[in-house]
């Protein structure tokens, strides 16, 4: 489907009447902190400090359907309870129509109610009655079913088995939907399929339809087979297979089956996808779609409802962003403001700089293509607000424009700068500006900055005073002037000078590391003297840095070494009072967690005293100069929140966290005792082409490089469901350089916010070999298997396990892109595959000097 056939497909959903019918639910979470058993029995005691209460069961696919843009109405029966009532406030909240709402008092709304401490779900209440409706019920449902089921164009059937939806509930809807030719969709549960015999579509996931269908489902001929069965017993329009990660199929009745992969670019949470699957459905539909159009866009949806933490409904701008998505022709360029100001929202979210510009563009001609080249190169994206003609006409008098609206925003979508083109009808693009509240602001040098319109919105949305504008003033825009996006935040205006130069000098420990590497190049860019301590090694350590390591003798040399270790507080305290530094930046350190278990009290000799030693070295030398602590997001270990964030408490979890907590509170002890403008850097995993090779990601990538080119058979692992929240550590760094340039000293959480599993990792990075890989057997027996050959690729070594292991890292960096103005450039996927090419640059060359 073309992005504008989806896009008017939802301009229809308004005009569409649902019904839902089915079991509906309250979900209530009770969220708190255990940290006590109870004296009256052996049970952890919980505290709650927040509760949450949620539509679930069908209430969570009227929620979708609500949120796609229909009028929906309900059928059900519930009790006549106070969980009845919040239900019933909640519909009514939505505009749902209750008239199908049935009360019986002999039974209990169904009630889930789910206690989650320190991540974990402790235990589960259910409340509920799993009867079949009685008798009365059953009389009032059919009665309204057909006195008021013509009124509809689809009807969604959500069967939880609680009891609503009896044998004869169903026989009549489906009879009747047929009669009246209204779609009943069904989201089945259970073993008996047949009481949903002559039913539309039927959307089991893979596990249901084996089980229904009696198929051990191993392959698609097994998977044909099984909907074959289920489609003659049942009598059935269609059947809608849903796959996980491989997609979802659709079987018609007649005619070959429809595969659709899936278009999750990452997978968080799953609760409730498959009701934004029915929903979406059930809508395309009721639109006249058919069935494998209503199918696709439902996979769209779905790829985007597994992406979201929490949140389970997708809404119509968010699956026409998806599906144009991108598509770059000159056509999906052109957007109306609501679809725009989604993407840009999703776009800036993704830490994309957006640059805005504005003009009526009649007659477009080379200064003009100049300017839009000189605009887009000041971001990520260029979004260009275009004045309709009845605008231009008002501005430029009745002869304008010579070329109409939709001829110059065809023009200026054919310009590759161009991202996006939106029409705007107002006198100044003001509402654009303040809808999309881009990063940069472009205009002609022929403006003066205070008479741009819109830039107090951009610099209150985290861009900066635009420089002055050029003195020449010309009507041709050759000249841009733009608010600086980054760095925002509170950069010093106070910092100190250098004595006998204006020069920083920054000191580096852990120089020969992947960040003190990728620090000391931003450093050096940024017209730093950069020193840097080694060690002493019988072996040449510096091979991260010799790409930008000079001879000393050379002039203008900015780049210089040092020995000496964290060990040895009289090397530090000489190296102090010789470079006598502006900033300081610990990032050495035994950073390998289970290493650590081998050498504990060498990880704390490094890890804790080396920052000690050189806090006291700074005190004793009685130099004003600022210091950066590498801590980790390893502290939090066992953890205890999720997202963590700065004010989430450590639970460290091996020697190296442990060493590092010892860091992190005496950096803060020393800035709160002496003054010292001393900060933490809690940063999540970072990684590199550079990252060490026992590190997970880079153990992997090089690995599977290696067994492409045939120089490694195998690879071994330890757990595959630890899940950390991966960065690029080249942005990493400039966070590091960010937090010394504030006003005041502070802690700062620097993570991208997303997280994802070894096993994940390890897949992407195979995949990108196109070595796809499947999964066999079950905890230290499960082996990695290439699906092509069935060559076992990936097997466990329980070695690699941690006698105490951290099983989620999830960082919320919130507080850092506000006050620091930092974000992550580097996008997951663009880690992996920046990481697996290099490494397969590194085997080719080893296979080379292999012969
Ligand atoms: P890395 O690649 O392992 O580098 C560690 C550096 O520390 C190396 O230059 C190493 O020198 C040096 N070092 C080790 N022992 C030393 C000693 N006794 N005296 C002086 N230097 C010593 O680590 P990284 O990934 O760049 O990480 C940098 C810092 O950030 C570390 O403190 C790490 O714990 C912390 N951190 C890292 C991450 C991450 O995901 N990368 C996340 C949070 C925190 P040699 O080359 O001589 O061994
Ligand atoms: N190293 C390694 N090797 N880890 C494996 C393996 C394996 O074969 N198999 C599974 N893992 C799992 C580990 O159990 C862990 O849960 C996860 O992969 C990540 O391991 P590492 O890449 O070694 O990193 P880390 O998270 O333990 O520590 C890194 O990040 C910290 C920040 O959270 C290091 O850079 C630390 O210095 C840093 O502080």
């Amino acid at each position: 489907m073309e992005r504008r056939e989806v896009e008017s497909f939802f301009e229809r959903a308004s005009s569409v009447r649902a019904l839902v019918i089915g079991d509906l639910m309250l979900d209530e979470y009770l969220w708190g902190k255990t940290d006590r058993i109870s004296p009256e029995a052996p049970v952890q005691v919980v505290e709650v400090n927040r509760e949450d209460l949620r539509l679930g069961g069908a209430g969570n696919v009227v929620n979708n359907l609500v949120a796609l843009g229909c009028k929906v109405s309900v059928c059900s029966v519930v009790g006549d309870d106070d969980n009845a009532n919040l239900l019933r406030g909640a519909f009514e909240e939505k505009g749902v129509d209750l008239e199908g709402l049935f009360h019986d008092p002999e039974r209990k709304t169904s009630k889930k109610t789910r206690v989650i401490a320190a991540n974990q779900q402790i235990v589960r209440i259910d409340r509920e009655t799993r009867a079949h409706i009685c008798d009365d019920c059953q009389q009032k449902v059919l009665g309204y079913l057909y006195a008021r089921l013509g009124d509809f164009d689809v009807v969604v059937v959500s069967d939880y088995l609680k009891g609503v939806l009896t044998p004869a509930v169903l026989e009549a809807l489906c009879q009747a939907g047929r009669t009246l030719g209204i779609p009943v969709v069904v989201d089945p549960k259970g073993n008996d399929y047949g009481k949903y015999r002559g039913a539309t579509l039927l959307t089991p996931n893979r596990k249901e339809a084996e089980i229904a269908s009696g198929i051990a489902i191993a392959d698609v001929a097994a998977l044909q087979q099984a909907a074959d069965k289920l489609l003659s017993e049942l009598a059935l329009d269609a059947l809608l297979i849903t796959r996980s990660e491989a997609g979802m199929s659709l079987f018609p009745s007649a005619g070959a089956a429809v595969h659709i992969p899936t278009v999750a670019r990452e997978v968080y949470d799953v609760t409730g996808a498959g009701d934004t699957v029915i929903a979406v459905l059930s809508l395309g539909l009721a639109c006249g779609l058919s069935m494998a159009d209503a199918a696709w866009v439902a996979n769209v949806a779905a790829g985007i409802a597994v992406g979201k933490l929490g949140t389970s409904t997708v809404s119509p701008q968010e699956i026409v962003v998806e599906v144009g998505h991108g598509l770059k022709d000159s056509d999906s360029k052109i957007k109306n403001l609501d679809v725009l100001t989604h993407i840009i929202a999703q776009e800036r979210a993704r830490g994309k700089k957006v640059v805005f510009t504005n003009g009526c563009f009649d007659l477009l001609h080379v200064g003009h293509v100049k300017y839009l080249q000189k605009a887009r190169e000041l971001g990520d994206l260029l979004v260009v607000g275009l004045n309709t003609d009845a605008s231009v006409k008002r501005l430029k008098g009745e002869t304008r424009p010579l070329i109409e609206e939709s001829e110059r925003a065809h023009i200026l979508a054919a310009l590759d700068c161009i991202d996006y083109v939106v029409l705007f009808d107002e006198d100044t693009p003001l509402t654009l500006i303040e809808a999309l509240v881009p990063t940069v602001l472009a205009k002609g040098a022929d403006y003066k900055i205070e008479d741009v319109v819109g830039r107090e919105v951009v610099e209150a949305g985290g861009g900066r005073a635009p420089p002055a504008a050029s003195s020449t003033r010309s009507s041709t825009p050759t000249e841009v002037v733009a608010p600086k996006p980054l760095p925002a935040g509170p950069i010093s205006a106070s910092y100190p000078s250098i004595p006998g130069g204006t020069m920083k000098k920054a000191f580096i420990t852990g120089i020969t590391g992947q960040d003190g590497s990728y620090l000391a190049e931003l450093l050096l860019d940024k017209g730093y003297q950069v020193h840097g301590m080694i060690r002493r090694s019988s072996s040449f350590n510096t091979g991260r840095i010799n790409h930008i390591y000079r001879d000393p003798h050379e002039a203008e040399t900015r780049l210089l070494l040092h020995y000496g270790d964290l060990n040895d507080a009289s090397s530090i305290n000489r190296l102090l009072r010789e470079v006598r530094p502006d900033e300081i930046y610990n990032l050495g350190a035994q950073s390998h967690v289970r290493v650590s278990y081998d050498v504990p009290e060498y990880t704390g000799e490094v890890d804790a005293l080396g920052a000690v030693r050189i806090l006291e070295g700074i005190r004793e030398t009685g130099l004003n100069t600022r210091f950066y602590q590498a801590s980790s997001s390893e502290l939090y270990g066992k953890v205890l929140e999720t997202p963590q964030r700065e004010t989430t408490p450590f639970y460290p979890r091996s020697p190296y966290a442990c060493a590092k907590a010892y860091a992190f509170y005496i950096t803060k002890n020393y800035r709160e005792s002496y003054g010292m403008f001393a900060c933490n850097g809690i940063l999540f995993n970072h990684e590199s082409p550079r990252r060490g090779e026992t590190f997970v990601t880079r153990k992997i990538t090089r690995a599977a490089a290696r067994i492409r080119l045939g120089l490694q058979e195998r690879l071994y692992l330890g757990n595959l469901e630890a899940k950390r929240d991966w960065g690029f550590a080249g942005d990493y760094v400039e966070g590091m350089w960010r937090m010394l340039q504030c006003d005041q000293p502070d802690d700062f959480v620097i993570a991208t916010g997303e997280t994802h599993s070894v096993r994940e990792f390890a897949e992407l990075v195979f995949s990108r070999h196109d070595l796809e890989l499947a999964w066999q057997g079950a905890g230290v027996d499960e082996k990695g298997v290439e699906r092509r050959s069935g060559k076992v690729l990936i097997e466990i070594d329980p070695r690699y396990f941690r006698p105490a292991e951290v099983d989620l890292l999830l960082g919320d960096s919130g507080k850092a892109r506000r006050e620091l103005g930092w974000r992550p450039e580097t996008s997951f996927r663009e880690l992996v595959a920046m990481m697996a090419d290099a490494d397969l640059k590194i085997a080719q060359k080893e296979l080379r000097a292999n012969g």
